[in-house]
């Protein structure tokens, strides 16, 4: 998704802001572009494509003192939206070379200020809802107003979820910025500050950080941050010391940051464990504030696999607490009007923190009288900070944009309020929460033993790299990792892949079997799964490509399956209980590598962001 990163009164501005459009290369985009003043003029340089062709581009144009002269530069990587991928396109978008703007969001009533402007006299280079911005700036420096003064007119006509840096020639001393929905952090350093989307693209220059709150704007100069609210006064916001994260943005000799992400997930799970446990087996979490004082029904929403990670959830608190759990699509909740019948709380589960979607769905919550809880793993980042308590998974910063070490983190803080609440509510007996709290701790080693399976998981993934179309089959607690297997695999390899419920494949998808379609099932025995080998059998006589990822037993059931990869063996109830998180590391493990052959980019994949801030 969008990035932004700004720079004043620092030497070499432009450099520093190449260096944190680097930063934020991770959330996704298709093109990028600066803006500095220099020698008097506005200078911009945009290219379509990764930073390097903007570093190419930048190294290239005639003036050469760009990168030393400029004390005061914008940059921004580009996820097209309105319009489509093109150098025009890309940000920074300028008015009269006076005035540019770099901006992360959607501007909804763009096309009403578009034609006003039109109608006076500016001219459109782009086809951006970005554009209007710079031009409206340019209309209200015209009529005398000083840089401030045009940024409050600016946000008076603007409507939708934004973050936007502009700068320009008539005020060279000055930033204005503003946030709505979008997020956006400021740097202060050593009369020098700084602007980005996250804290991590400043954290080479500052690690003092202020967050704007939704409707901010600030004027940042290089010695002063003067910030306001929406109600136009100045605000107060409190300064957060960061840690630089040093060396968590290196691939550590793996080809892929996906591929490093998935073999840290022994690392990182006891990472996330550790704050929720006292000991082996009491659980620290204070039910009471999280709104499950009593018996409620719990809603959980959000996005992608943060929403297969609910839908685990789902099946775990039923099961474990006898509580009943609503999921529902963080993008579908915020535009219904929900019955919060029964309901005290509700959980949002987002790994960046950032989603558009889950925010507003939080948002929604609150406005419905809901408690609302956030499992994130980014600190500080605004459902983090919007959420009335957060539980943070310690995975780290997670670079490709498929969620790996995340997904898995989630499901470990899930399953942990599952026990939870199965002891608040006396629902297994204490002998049974203390087996299933041991478990926890043995978590990392099993993760450890599943990614001995890559060998084999690479070779089905060599069988399978060149099918069209891939099948992923899972039955209850196991279905949500069928759905999940195929996400990842088509997000990164770009082949069509569909999960389903085993059930239902007789109910309509068993038509889209043909001869060797591969159908891939993950299995263990939960004393259920004769009927799931049916569902598998019903499939191989029809022509399928059989690949059963399953225990022992299971394998022995199904001696028709053309690939059987057999999991390590693990005691029974640990087996079946954590399965969707011993699972997950064949699937993540099966997506890579079909991507990696097949040559994509698996860090990066086409059309996909990391933080998903828009609609
Ligand atoms: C898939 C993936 C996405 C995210 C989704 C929600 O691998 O990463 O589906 O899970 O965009 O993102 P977060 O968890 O950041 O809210």
């Amino acid at each position: 998704m969008c990035g932004v990163v700004a720079v004043i009164g620092k030497q070499y501005a432009s450099q520093f802001v190449v260096e944190g459009l680097k930063k934020l290369e991770y959330r996704g985009y298709d093109s990028a572009g600066i803006a500095s003043l220099c020698g008097g003029i506005l200078q911009t340089v945009k290219s379509e494509g990764k930073l390097t062709n903007l570093i190419n581009n930048l190294s290239q144009i005639s003036n050469a003192n760009l990168y030393s002269d400029s004390k005061i530069s914008i940059g921004h990587t580009r996820w097209a939206t309105h319009g489509n991928i093109s150098v025009e396109n890309a940000h920074p978008l300028t008015s009269e070379n006076r005035v540019a703007v770099v901006h992360n969001g959607i501007i909804e009533n763009y096309e009403n200020i578009k034609n006003n402007l039109i109608s006076e006299g500016y001219v459109f280079k782009s086809q951006t809802d970005t554009e209007v911005l710079p031009h409206l700036f340019m209309k209200y420096i015209k009529l005398g107003n000083n840089f401030l003064q045009a940024g409050r007119l600016v946000l008076q006509e603007i409507k939708g979820a934004f973050a936007f840096v502009a700068m320009s020639l008539d005020f060279p001393n000055e930033l204005f910025v503003s946030r709505n929905s979008s997020p956006i952090a400021i740097g202060l350093g050593d009369k020098c500050n700084f602007v980005g989307s996250d804290a991590r693209s400043i954290d080479h220059l500052t690690q003092k950080i202020i967050y704007l709150e939704d409707g901010d704007y600030a004027l940042v100069q290089s010695n002063d941050v003067e910030i306001f609210n929406k109600n136009e006064e100045k605000a107060n916001r409190k300064i957060i010391n960061i840690k630089a994260e040093i060396g968590l943005v290196t691939k550590g000799g793996y080809k892929h940051f996906m591929e490093k992400e998935i073999f840290e997930q022994p690392v990182v799970i006891p990472q996330t464990i550790s704050p929720f446990m006292n000991g082996i087996s009491e659980i620290k979490i204070d039910l009471n504030k999280f709104g499950f004082k009593n018996k409620n029904t719990l809603l959980i929403a959000a996005a992608g696999t943060s929403y297969y990670a609910a839908m685990v959830g789902k099946y775990w608190i039923e099961h474990i607490a006898d509580l009943p759990v609503i999921i529902d699509l963080a993008s579908e909740y915020r535009y219904r009007k929900p019955s919060i019948f029964g309901q005290a709380a509700m959980l949002v589960i987002s790994q960046s923190g950032e989603s558009l979607d889950t925010l507003m769905a939080l948002r929604h919550g609150k406005e419905l009288g809901l408690i609302t809880n956030a499992i994130v793993n980014v600190e500080g980042s605004t459902i983090d900070r919007e959420a009335d308590f957060s539980l943070h998974t310690r995975a780290g910063s997670e670079i490709g944009v498929a969620s790996t070490k995340s997904f898995t983190s989630q499901l470990v803080v899930l399953f942990i309020i599952a026990l939870a609440l199965g002891k608040k509510f006396k629902n297994f007996k204490l002998s049974q929460i203390q087996k299933y709290s041991n478990y926890i701790h043995t978590l990392p080693s099993a993760i450890a033993r599943m990614l001995n399976m890559e060998n084999e998981i690479k070779s089905v993934a060599h069988n399978i790299k060149n099918a069209k179309s891939i099948i992923f089959l899972g039955r209850g607690l196991l279905y949500p990792l069928a759905l999940e297997g195929a996400l990842k695999l088509k997000e990164i390899s770009y082949i069509h892949a569909e999960g389903f419920a085993a059930g239902e494949m007789k109910h309509g998808p068993i038509a889209l079997i043909e001869d060797q379609v591969p159908v891939i099932m993950f299995l263990v025995s939960d004393g259920n799964e004769d009927k799931a080998i049916s569902n598998l059998q019903e499939a191989f006589s029809r022509g399928a490509q059989i690949i059963l990822i399953a225990d022992k037993e299971c394998i022995k059931k199904a001696p028709f399956a053309h690939f059987k990869i057999e999991i390590p063996n693990f005691e029974t109830d640990f087996k079946y209980f954590l399965s969707p998180i011993l699972m997950a590391i064949p699937a993540q493990l099966l997506a890579y590598h079909v991507a990696n052959e097949r040559g994509t980019d698996v860090d990066q994949p086409r059309n996909l962001a990391k933080s998903v801030t828009v609609e």
